[in-house]
């Protein structure tokens, strides 16, 4: 995920900028806080008429600051108009396909310039995860990994085209990212939790999981294009745990739920979560959320929003027969 920030042309106006993928889990996120905080905001969405997007509508200062704008980040000219006589660009949105989420990259950056405005298996698990770490690429293609396939060399292409012509670009790089929705539809964070929620994971891996709130996440991206000294990369990540500890904390707020306790590997050792810097957003200001709260909260909106039934209604695991 990319924050390109652009030199203010009107220090004195109110400025205007413009969110990708608008209806989004993070993008929603995003055009809620700046709207709040007094911005002009310009969101994209495929199809303004969409329901799916009826939410932003809603939004405290939507009615006066914000507009819809119909774009689609693979048609160039459409970004180009979405984003003529913004001071800043915020491009959250991203295809599934890997060719489709650089080339909405690239048009993103080259607009912006018109404009005028993890995954590394030799890492020691010792060694602390910052921003200079990078995915492997070679693993990511052996392993079939074309999201963090796609997502490095998008943000690699980005960075160069953005060195080349002189464009500020500032890059927001969170982990899978959880905390409660505005937008009524389910996106891929929700349906990680949800699967948990309703019994339909009947176990849990041995693997680490890092995590960040969804305010934390658009809070960050508002940070960075705020602080005229924000360069480069940064890491927003709240934590990291095994997932032991992540149905853990499922199971003790929501024990009604049929939540597994299982892990899959019965042989190998629990792996250790490793550590990460999350110091550069910190040294901005971001204060993160208990992932807890976060948690918490996730469901609560899974729930209100009609993803998550009853506790009753869910699937229970089967009964292991006791051992004689
Ligand atoms: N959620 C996470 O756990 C997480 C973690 C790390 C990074 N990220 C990254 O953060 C970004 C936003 O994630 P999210 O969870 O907010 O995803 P999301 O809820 O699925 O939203 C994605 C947005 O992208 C838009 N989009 C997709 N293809 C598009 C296209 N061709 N043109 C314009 N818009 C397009 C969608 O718009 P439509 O409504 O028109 O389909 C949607 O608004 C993505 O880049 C994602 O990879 C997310």
């Amino acid at each position: 995920m990319s924050t390109i920030s652009h030199i203010r042309k009107n220090e004195d106006a109110i400025p205007t900028v413009c969110v990708t993928g608008a209806g989004g889990f993070i993008g929603s996120w995003l055009v809620k806080l700046l709207l709040l905080k007094g911005y002009n905001v310009r969101g994209t969405v495929r199809n303004i008429e969409d329901p799916k997007n009826l939410h932003l509508k809603g939004l405290e200062g939507a009615e006066e600051r914000l507009t819809l704008y119909k774009a689609d980040v693979l048609d160039y000219e459409s970004v180009c108009s979405a984003l003529d006589g913004c001071d800043g660009v915020f491009h959250v949105a991203s295809p599934e396909k890997v060719k489709d989420a650089v080339v909405g990259t690239m048009n993103a950056v080259n607009a912006a310039v018109k404009a005028g405005l993890h995954m590394n298996p030799n890492r020691s698990s010792d060694a602390v995860l910052d921003e200079n770490c990078w995915s492997d690429l070679d693993y990511c293609k052996k392993t079939n990994n074309w999201y963090c396939y796609g997502k490095m060399v998008a943000e690699l292409k980005a960075v160069d085209m953005a060195n080349k012509r002189g464009l500020d670009l500032v890059v927001v790089v969170p982990p899978p990212t959880v905390g409660p929705m505005l937008q009524s539809t389910l996106n891929a964070a929700g349906f990680r939790v949800l699967a948990y929620m309703k019994g339909a994971k009947k176990t849990y891996p041995n693997a680490v999981v890092s995590l960040v709130d969804v305010r934390d996440v658009a809070q960050a991206h508002i940070l960075v294009y705020e602080n005229p000294n924000a360069y480069g990369r940064y890491f927003c990540i709240a934590t990291v745990v095994h997932r032991a500890e992540f149905v853990g904390m499922l199971s003790e707020m929501f024990p009604e739920y049929p939540i597994t306790t299982e892990c899959e590997d019965k042989i190998n050792p629990r792996v250790k979560p490793y550590k990460v810097s999350n110091q550069r957003l910190q040294e901005l200001g971001l204060e993160y959320t208990p992932i807890k709260k976060s948690l918490y909260e996730t469901v609560k909106s899974l729930k209100e929003k009609g993803h998550l039934p009853p506790a009753r209604m869910c699937q229970m695991p089967p009964k292991i027969a006791p051992s004689m």
